[in-house]
Parts: structure tokens; C-alpha cells; sequence
């Protein structure tokens, strides 16, 4: 169950949100979860599902788990991970691919059993994509569904790949990332017309269905779109803003991507302020 925001000074926000002084303690926070929930889960002698996301936003919660599994033993044995997206087309081996930025930052340094790492497959032929996306969906379920999703969100407001537009009950499939999307990657590929226009997701629907959320954001480029999530009126021309009818989300920020909220940008909206001159 996820907490309520029981200050009056969070009225405005629609889901619960944690703010850190910093974005390497906000990762800390969130590495020490996730390996809570693996030790929990080994000690009941079950596997633990985690819905895993790529980009900067998750770097420093990959370095921690790397920490943990180096210096504290933590084991991910018992780990099996779904990755939200990956381009299409793209070779697994490509610099710019999923695969690769998993392994680099993740896998490599970890004891996972690669037979338990899922990503979306961008080598597929177009006709093979949709049985993948299904099946993509059934293997999750057959496993009792994702224990916990972490996720990033882009200027777009698109969570996983799912650009404005997307519905609320998507599911994993063949989407086509937004121009700002592609220009945001545009520094990853040599310039924007390397970029692929197309991705394979998991759906919003897909990510809801996680018994746990927790969306990252770090920096005040993400401010105005941390906003408009946490604060505005769900619709599709923000994807984010579907987690607001979920109970078991929440936001982690670091001070810089929570600073356009009311209680930080007009605090006297929410509470009582001494006025200076
Ligand atoms: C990545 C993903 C995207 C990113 C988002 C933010 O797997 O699904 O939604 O989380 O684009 O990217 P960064 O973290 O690079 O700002």
C-alpha cells in the first residue's frame, strides 16, 4: 500500500514523492530496496522479478547493487530481470544497444544467470515482433508478474518508450519514439539521424501491473515534466501521469528535479511562510 500524502504541504501531488539532497543518496536509497527485496525473497527460497530501465537515471542505483553483490555478498542468483525497452532495429552488440548498456553497467559485474536476463529483442524481423511482444508479456506473467519496476522518465513525459499518446492499458509492443526522444539520444549516435525511430516497450499496462513503482529523476531538466506529472491532469499527452492511479508508486527525487513542485517553487501555496521584505 502505497503512503498517503498525509502533509498539507504535498496537497497538490498526486502520487507519494521522496525527495533526497542528492542524487547519489536517492540511488542508495533505491539500491538498498531492491536488495532488500532480493534478500527477502532468497530467504523464502523465491525468485525476484524486477522490471529494469536503461539511461543515466539508473546508473548510480547499478553501481550500488554492483557494491553490495562485490563487498556485501549480495547474491542475484535468484534474480530474474525484464528490461522495459530497447531500439528497433538494433544489433545486441551495438555500442548504443540495451543489451549493452546492461551488461556494462549491470550484468557483467553481478552473478545473474544470463538465462534470466530479458530484453527486447531490436534484431527481430518486423513480422516476429508482435508473437515476441506477446510473449514477452506471458513469460512475466507466468512468473506472478514483475515485484518491482524501477523507471526514468523522459522530457516527453514517456515512461519505458511510451510516448504521448499511448494508452493507459498498452501492453509490450512496436512504438515510434517522439521527436524529442530522438533528439534527446541524438548525442549517443553521432547526431539524431542515427537514431532509431522505433522501440520496442513494455506497455503502460505492462509496467502497472508491478507490485511496486518507483520512477527516478535527477536534475533540473527534469523539473518541468516532474511537474506536470506529479501535479497535472492525468491524460495521454503525459504518459507519466497514468502512474497517478497507481497505490504502490512513488517518485524518488533529488532537489533539483522536485524544485518546480508547489511546495518548493510557491511553499506559501502549502504553508504558512514569515515574509521577508
Ligand atoms: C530507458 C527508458 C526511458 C528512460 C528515460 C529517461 O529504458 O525506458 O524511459 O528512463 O528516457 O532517460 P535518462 O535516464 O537517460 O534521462
Amino acid at each position: 500500500m502505497a503512503r498517503l500524502n498525509l502533509l498539507e504541504e504535498t496537497r497538490y501531488e498526486k502520487l507519494p514523492v521522496s525527495v533526497y539532497g542528492s542524487q547519489q543518496e536517492a540511488s542508495l536509497a533505491v539500491a538498498a530496496r531492491i536488495a532488500k527485496l532480493i534478500r527477502d525473497k532468497q530467504s523464502r527460497g523465491e525468485k525476484a522479478v524486477l522490471g529494469l530501465a536503461t539511461g543515466v537515471t539508473p546508473i548510480g542505483v547499478y553501481n550500488e547493487l554492483v557494491r553490495l553483490h562485490k563487498e556485501e555478498g549480495l547474491s542475484f542468483q535468484n534474480v530474474i530481470t525484464f528490461n522495459l525497452d530497447e531500439y528497433y532495429p538494433m544489433k545486441p552488440d551495438a555500442a548504443q544497444s540495451y543489451v549493452t548498456f546492461m551488461y556494462e553497467n549491470l550484468f557483467s559485474h553481478v552473478d545473474i544467470d544470463k538465462a534470466n536476463v530479458h530484453i527486447p529483442d531490436g534484431t527481430l524481423d518486423k513480422d516476429d515482433v508482435v508473437a515476441f511482444c506477446l510473449n514477452y508479456e506471458r513469460q512475466i506473467e507466468e512468473l506472478g508478474g514483475l515485484d518491482l519496476q524501477i523507471l526514468g522518465i523522459g522530457r516527453t513525459g514517456h515512461i519505458g518508450f511510451n510516448e504521448p499518446g499511448s494508452a493507459p492499458n498498452s501492453g509490450t509492443r512496436l512504438v515510434t519514439l517522439d521527436d524529442l526522444t530522438r533528439s534527446d539520444a541524438a548525442r549517443d549516435f553521432g547526431g539524431k539521424a542515427n537514431v532509431p525511430t522505433k522501440a520496442i516497450t513494455m506497455g503502460i499496462g505492462t509496467i502497472f501491473k508491478a507490485r511496486e513503482i518507483i520512477l527516478m529523476a535527477w536534475s533540473k531538466k527534469k523539473a518541468p515534466i516532474i511537474k506536470k506529472a506529479v501535479e497535472g491532469e492525468m491524460s495521454g499527452e503525459v504518459p507519466a501521469t497514468y502512474l497517478q492511479l497507481s497505490d504502490h508508486v512513488e517518485f524518488v527525487l533529488d532537489e533539483a528535479a522536485a524544485s518546480e513542485l508547489t511546495r518548493f517553487d510557491t511553499p506559501w501555496l502549502v504553508k504558512d511562510c514569515s515574509w521577508e521584505d
